[in-house]
């Protein structure tokens, strides 16, 4: 077997300045720098480059540069060589300032113009609003307002806004209509991580790059397709965030609908940014909004009780912090949805997202129709294997085939099998945050993995329906799971009704 290293031709990104919102915040040590440094050791991060931290504490652009440089190493993926550390944090600037207060953006202004003057960036600004959500609008405001975000003289002006983009869809529209009032729609780039993993990238390249799957890829071959983002994770520490939102917005119209999107829209005309949004958003658009009972009928939310994961001792999830003690958040959700069109009538799609679960498990499995077995009538045969193409997105990075073989012998016996392609026997690849390819993606201004606002709004209108029943339903209907198990036992009933059943959660 060969092992390849992910060849790329990719360039240097375009000079610029990134100016970092909530810079204080865990993301930006965690995963931002960590991402820029990757990118500075790819070769990939522009020589001129420079970074100005937004914060509402005090610091200063020497204080704020040894804080980033004293964090890269604790969360960096890889070795960290001193050189490209240097070259990435060469230039730092620090603001201190309240999002909402139009003296912050004079201050970044001149911090801009000391910036600019100094290093050839260019012009270029990218704006990273890694805050809490009720400051996306005003920093979008105001960004616009003060011109901050003009594009001018040949210089480009990019925002990337962190999730969630919104709670339901009203509120989902409005911030839409608030940031494309001071913004164009390509000055957007709605930042949704799972985009930035390599396994579910592949999923566009697994269809449209074989001409194996496409023709099987649809109503007349696939039984139904199971999406499952399963996580070992309680809520731990954010207990009041979670609190507020629970497992359906937390998970659903974001990641798990990214996921459902690249497995099942129609293949775009160009691999463009246009081109797959447009395609994404139409699957989007045709799932079929159900109402109030089918709502109710169609989905599982559910809590987690006190367990153990790991043989280690978890406390229920009303019991953590920062959780009200009659909550009826829910931390497990399932949906069965339906997709009008040709391509998948009469396929369900179940989808599911827990936390406190058995294991961490991102995966996409697509059942397909089971042969006729008349053939082996007179076998000693009971239960084939079913067909099963799986997606593993995370922890393990593999698509695997599983099907039926002959076992060895005189008579006919059949057994399940499978094959396996996993990508570091093939590839070799370091270590990532999953934030590199979405920084640098925006920094050359590809939009691809970025959704639309159309594309957003579409996700938020198939959840909609959901949230209003559960809401109106109050603690009516939510049922309870054991931390570490698979979660509860109405979501195995949603497709027993079905006659079909959840693929382990191991
Ligand atoms: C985040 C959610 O968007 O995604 C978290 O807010 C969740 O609750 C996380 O844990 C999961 O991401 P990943 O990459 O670990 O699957």
């Amino acid at each position: 077997m060969t092992t390849k290293t992910a060849s790329t031709t990719a360039r240097p990104a375009d000079p610029c300045c990134l100016v970092i919102f909530g810079a204080s915040g865990d993301l930006t040590h965690r995963l931002l720098v960590p991402a820029l440094y990757n990118l500075g050791a790819a070769g990939l991060l522009p020589k001129d480059f420079a970074l100005i931290g937004v914060a509402r504490s005090e610091s200063s652009n020497e204080a704020f540069r040894d804080d980033l440089a004293k964090s890269l190493p604790k969360f960096a993926t890889r070795q960290v060589d001193e050189a490209v550390a240097r070259q990435v944090l060469a230039c730092v600037g620090y603001v201190q300032g309240e999002p909402d207060d139009p003296k912050t953006y004079d201050k970044i202004a001149r911090e801009l113009a000391r910036i600019e003057g100094e290093r050839a960036t260019k012009g270029n600004r990218l704006f990273y609003l890694a805050t809490p959500p009720v400051a996306f609008a005003p920093i979008g405001c105001h960004l616009g307002q003060s011109g901050l975000a003009r594009q001018e003289n040949g210089a480009w002006r990019r925002v990337i806004v962190e999730k969630p983009f919104g709670r339901d869809l009203a509120s989902a529209r409005a911030l839409n209509q608030k940031l494309l009032s001071v913004l164009n729609e390509d000055q957007i780039f709605r930042i949704d991580h799972y985009l930035g993993k390599e396994t579910v990238q592949n999923i566009l390249v697994l269809r449209f790059a074989n001409g194996l799957f496409e023709p099987i890829w649809n109503r007349d071959h696939i039984d139904h397709v199971q999406i499952t983002v399963a996580e070992a994770l309680t809520v731990g520490r954010r207990g009041g965030y979670y609190d507020a939102t629970g497992a359906l917005r937390d998970m659903v119209p974001n990641h798990l609908f990214q996921l459902l999107s690249l497995i099942a829209m129609e293949p775009p005309a160009r691999f463009a940014a246009d081109a797959v949004r447009a395609e994404k958003a139409e699957l989007l658009d045709s799932i079929q909004l159900p109402t109030n009972g089918e709502a109710l009928r169609n989905s599982v939310r559910a809590q987690y009780g006190e367990g153990y994961i790991d043989n280690r001792a978890v406390e229920s999830y009303r019991d953590t912090k920062n959780v009200a003690p009659d909550s009826t958040t829910e931390t497990y959700a399932a949906l069965k949805l339906v997709i009008d069109n040709w391509r998948w009538a009469g396929v369900p799609f179940y989808l599911r997202t827990g936390k406190a679960l058995r294991a961490k498990r991102t995966e996409v499995a697509i059942k397909f129709k089971q042969a006729p077995i008349a053939m082996f009538r007179d076998t000693p045969i009971d239960r084939l294997a079913q067909n099963f193409l799986v997606l593993g997105i995370q922890p393990n990075e593999c698509i695997g085939l599983e099907f039926n073989a002959k076992v060895p012998g005189p008579s006919i016996a059949i057994g399940g099998v499978g094959m396996t392609f996993k990508y570091e026997d093939y590839f070799d690849s370091a270590p990532s945050t999953g934030y590199e390819t979405l920084i640098y993606d925006c920094m050359i201004g590809d939009a691809i993995l970025y959704p639309r606002a159309d594309g957003i709004e579409a996700g938020w209108r198939v959840v909609q329906p959901f949230l209003d029943a559960w809401r109106e339903a109050g603690g009516q209907g939510l049922t309870n799971y054991r931390a570490g198990s698979e979660g509860p036992a109405e979501a195995d009933r949603l497709l027993a009704e079905d006659g079909r059943r959840w693929r382990a959660i191991a």
